[in-house]
């Protein structure tokens, strides 16, 4: 699966920009502020139907334009093309697949896989739980068809639940009746899920870490299921009920879930160097390229934001080089040029943007 042509019109200072991607690598060149994060956001606006940078898309409609629109044909394993299209403006955000109009945004993720790399991709280590929650649950929305529905009910329960909690109708207690119900069902099935797949991910990260930064051991991870191991979830909401009324909120359940990660048995935030941290968050995310790909046998789109200022080139050449064996689209953003890059991988291309305007480098 691939994006084989894009269409990006008013998005930040993008005004139109109009290309064919190359099938492998695309990197994208340019100066700060040329637009290259835009470019990446635009297609990250395709996938999920949201923004990484804003949460009101109204302040990425470029200037005083009245909407933006990306547009993009999606070329399938199966040869089958797919017109995949999201416009914002001031009657709201619309999606459409080969024209159809899209409901969930789950629908659009579901046609267009993408992991995204910020400049910041050590959060998954530094920053609080839902970072490794939403690293755990990435491969489980694309991989288990379930999934995503069962996480969908559980945190409507917990929404519920919360409001319950807090309020003085008398009914507050059977309402927390039935909620707990649902957040016992569905939050112990959100469990085995992440259980089962957390194994698997932790065999295929492991290798991976040891090809990008082969002098570090063995990768274990330990997953903390957000409730204590030896007792049932419903268990836990009776048992706890009077803390939680009194705090306003539900304390355990997999939305306290925490993943920790060891190399050599020590905890990689101790014992990595913060390079090699970063090395570890990229094994983290091609460790879930690499299971989708095994598994369903599907592609993903991979973005990545300022690589030359996250990796070495020697890292950066590893990491390409095992995304070139996963045979994925890729699309690269860097102040510097990556010639040496580029030519170490097959069909690829790079563009130099300048002023939210696209030219292709020869
Ligand atoms: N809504 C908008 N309309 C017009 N320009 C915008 C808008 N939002 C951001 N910009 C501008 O777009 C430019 C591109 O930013 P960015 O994509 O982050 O550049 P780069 O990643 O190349 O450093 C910036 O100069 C920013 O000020
Ligand atoms: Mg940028």
């Amino acid at each position: 699966m691939h994006i084989a042509h894009l269409d990006i019109r008013n998005f930040r200072n993008l005004e139109h920009i109009e290309f064919y991607p190359a099938k492998g690598l695309n990197i994208f060149t340019g100066a700060n502020g040329s637009g290259k994060t835009s470019l990446l956001e635009a297609i990250y606006l395709l996938g999920l139907g949201r923004s990484f940078r804003s949460s009101q898309l109204a302040s990425v409609v470029r200037g005083n334009m009245k909407s933006l629109r990306v547009v993009a044909r999606v070329k399938q394993t199966t040869d089958a093309f797919q017109i995949v299209g999201v416009e914002f403006s001031s009657t709201g955000f619309r999606a459409r697949i080969n024209g159809n109009a899209v409901k969930r945004r789950s629908q659009l993720a579901a046609q267009l896989p993408l992991l995204y790399m910020s400049s910041y991709s050590h959060l998954i280590l530094d920053g609080g739980p839902r970072y490794r929650r939403q690293w755990l649950d990435w491969g489980l929305f694309h991989l288990e068809s379930n999934f995503r529905d069962l996480w969908w009910r559980y945190h409507r329960a917990l929404k519920q639940r919360n409001h319950a909690l807090r309020t003085q109708m008398p009914s507050w207690r059977r309402e927390i009746d039935a909620w707990d119900r649902e957040l016992a069902t569905y939050g112990e099935q959100v469990t085995s899920f992440r259980e089962a797949i957390l194994s698997q991910l932790q065999e295929s990260v492991s290798q991976l870490f040891a090809v990008l930064a082969h002098q570090v051991g063995p990768v274990t991870m330990e997953f903390k299921r957000g409730w204590s191991r030896t007792i049932a979830l419903g268990e836990v909401l009776k048992a706890t009920l009077d803390y939680d009324r009194a705090a306003g909120y539900t304390r355990y359940g997999p939305h306290r879930a925490e993943v920790a990660f060891y190399a050599s048995g020590k905890d990689v935030r101790d014992i990595l160097s913060r390079g090699q941290q970063k090395v570890f968050c990229y094994s983290l995310a091609l460790g879930q390229v690499e299971l989708l790909c095994k598994i369903k046998e599907q592609h993903c789109i991979f973005l990545i934001d300022d690589f030359t200022s996250e990796l070495d080139a020697d890292h950066r050449r590893r990491v390409l080089a095992l995304l070139n064996q996963l045979g994925i689209q890729v699309f690269v953003t860097t102040v510097e040029t990556l010639d040496n890059e580029l030519k170490a991988y097959p069909d690829s291309q790079q563009f130099h943007v300048e002023l939210g305007k696209l030219r292709k480098m020869v």
